[in-house]
């Protein structure tokens, strides 16, 4: 019997993108089903219960999941992030699972740039703003989301520094950033940039020393994940700070608090938040993480490379 493929998403991906991942799964003989925008966790139960391959989004998988996806062989997460994947318990179930790095970065690179210049001219609003030529930018990881970064913050003419714990300062500057040497050096930059993921290492990692280290208006952005930042800090910082601003592609738990604290002339000044994360959210993103996660599939039912893989030997990464 053909394999099923279930592709399971809280937020839909394009048309195309569904499209795409449709056709290379029926044309190896695999069949395609789908589950998009659910809104409750027995609907994803019921669908997953009979695939034996799944693509996901941010979708959280967790214990529960793997206990009702009894002939799952293989999760492949369409995208970067695997932190709403319980990946010990993926391991337990017998499940390999695989992300798709590189997919989507440029988008998130792009959005880095978008929320930037937006915020630096006062959301268009007619009044003087500012120009980042010359800016200094920092770079806290220097994965694949930084290397386009890297390219279009040299077409604007800005300083770049990255600290990435993973690679060698020859390999940054290679990049086309000058290496740092610790996160604190990096948040002595005009613009700071956070493209780690979330692990036991970041999670809560961007404390208030570190905000208040900044620079006189310096910015913030983050596209990667809340969870690195402490937001009871950010709350702080922001108030103590009215210089410095926080732009974010993943809402802060406490994003209310913030906008009450700040008051509407400060949050506009200050406070970006996208009201769905959707660095991701383009035909390109969508397209190019979908196929790459459809023929991972197909490659692994064929005995193939596993490519991709983040739960090997025990060991999570
Ligand atoms: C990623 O980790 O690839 C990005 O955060 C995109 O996440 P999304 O698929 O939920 O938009």
């Amino acid at each position: 019997t053909p394999h099923t493929v279930l592709l399971a998403t809280t937020k839909p991906f394009a048309r195309d993108a569904v499209g795409a991942i449709k056709t290379i799964c029926e044309e190896h003989g695999l069949v395609f089903e789908k589950l998009e925008g659910y809104k409750d966790r027995a609907e994803l139960y019921e669908a997953v219960a009979t695939a034996e391959a799944c693509i996901v989004r941010s979708d959280v998988c967790d214990e529960e999941f793997f206990s009702h996806a009894k002939n799952l062989k293989v999760l492949v997460r369409a995208g970067a992030g695997v932190d709403a994947i319980d990946l010990p318990a993926a391991t337990n179930h017998g499940v390999c699972v695989q992300n798709t790095p590189g997919q989507n970065s440029n988008a998130v690179a792009e959005l880095v740039f978008g929320m930037l210049l937006a915020h630096k001219r006062n959301y268009f609003d007619g009044n003087s703003g500012t120009e980042i030529r010359g800016s200094s930018l920092g770079l806290y990881g220097c994965g694949n989301v930084s290397r386009f970064v890297i390219l279009a913050a040299q077409g604007f003419g800005m300083d770049i520094y990255a600290y990435d714990p993973f690679l060698t300062p020859d390999q940054i500057a290679d990049l086309g950033a000058e290496p740092l040497y610790d996160v604190p050096s990096i948040f002595k930059c005009d613009v700071v940039s956070l493209h780690v993921p979330a692990t036991r290492e970041t999670k809560q990692s961007i404390d208030g020393k570190l905000l208040r280290s900044m620079p006189k208006g310096g910015v913030l952005i983050n596209t990667a994940r809340k969870n690195i930042i402490r937001e009871a800090d950010l709350l702080k910082a922001l108030v103590e700070r009215p210089d410095l601003s926080y732009l974010a592609d993943d809402k802060p738990e406490n994003t209310e608090e913030i906008k009450e604290s700040l008051g509407e002339a400060r949050v506009k000044k200050q406070f970006l938040v996208t009201p769905k994360k959707m660095g991701a959210q383009t035909a390109q993103a969508n397209s190019n993480s979908g196929i790459a996660a459809a023929k991972q599939i197909v490659e692994f039912f064929r005995g193939g490379l596993v490519k991709h893989q983040v739960n090997i030997n025990g060991k999570h990464f």
